[in-house]
């Protein structure tokens, strides 16, 4: 059963008592329904959609009303979890101001109950500005992918001590400044631990080990939609894809045999018209 209206301090307490938090992805309605029936804590409507939805090349070509638009089918979707939504690549890296505009598009045109943005440094800045206006914000450090050319890449982060240092000094300055939880991606289980133990906010692993206080997959992984190979930190719970691709070879092949639509999915003539058309024929 679906939880009933998660909020930012349901998913804080999640932490003092104990409980973790499960997390997922979502893109559109079915996706956010399903999320929602699951019972689901929280749903971010992640940019990651750009590549597993949409087939880009990475996340940072979409924009702020195509993420608007995503995640306004899952607010609609969902109606126990929190509801996040990613602030994209360029809508919020510019100044505290744009991140307030932004953000107060996703809240008012969206409907979501917060946003995600990633990175620490002059995000602590940013994260002040939108928390001070009542716009929940959930950090995200570690893998950044928006940070993709920077990065170099995929690769995990935190390896080095310098690394992990300041990442977790990431992680305090943040919480500082307001995040209400914090995304921890691709990180060493050890670090992910430290920052979890430190922090009086929940942490959300994802490829940061079994320590975190919650974690979130993401649902195209999870469900195994994909045909490429999915991340190391991925686990599919269904292979959707194999599923998928046996129905739609099993539709061709009916259409293509004609045993596909039968009287069952035909909408029979009423009288009138096999009087009609028989007559015409005639
Ligand atoms: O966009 C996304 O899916 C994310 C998760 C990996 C946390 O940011």
């Amino acid at each position: 059963m679906a939880p009933v209206n998660v909020t930012v301090s349901a998913i804080k307490s999640m932490k003092l008592e104990n409980r973790k938090i499960a997390a997922v992805t979502a893109w559109d309605f079915p996706s956010g329904r399903l999320a929602d029936e699951a019972g689901i804590d929280l749903v971010l409507v992640g940019d990651s959609l750009a590549m597993t939805i949409r087939g880009d090349q990475n996340t940072l070509e979409i924009t702020t009303d195509e993420m608007i638009y995503h995640s306004r089918l899952v607010a609609r979707a969902c109606r126990g979890p929190l509801v996040i939504a990613d602030m994209p690549f360029m809508s919020y890296q510019v100044s505290p101001e744009q991140a307030l505009e932004n953000a107060g598009r996703f809240m008012k045109e969206a409907g979501v109950h917060g946003v995600k943005i990633e990175g620490g440094g002059p995000m602590v800045a940013t994260t002040e500005r939108l928390v001070a206006a009542g716009i929940p914000v959930l950090g995200h450090i570690g893998l950044t992918p928006q940070s993709i050319h920077l990065l170099g890449g995929y690769a995990a982060q935190g390896k080095t001590v310098d690394q992990a240092e300041a990442l977790e000094r990431s992680a305090v300055e943040l919480e500082a400044a307001g995040v209400f939880a914090l995304v921890l991606e691709c990180v060493p289980d050890l670090l992910a631990k430290r920052i979890t133990g430190r922090a009086a906010i929940p942490t959300i692993g994802i490829g940061a080990g079994p320590d975190c206080d919650g974690q979130i997959q993401v649902t195209a992984d999870l469900l195994g939609l994909g045909d490429t190979a999915a991340p190391r930190h991925a686990k599919a719970f269904a292979d959707l894809h194999s599923v998928g691709l046996a129905a739609m070879r099993g539709f061709k092949q009916e259409v293509v045999d004609g045993e596909f639509p039968t009287d069952k999915e035909s909408i029979p003539a009423p009288e009138e018209l096999v009087e009609f058309f028989g007559k015409e024929s005639d």
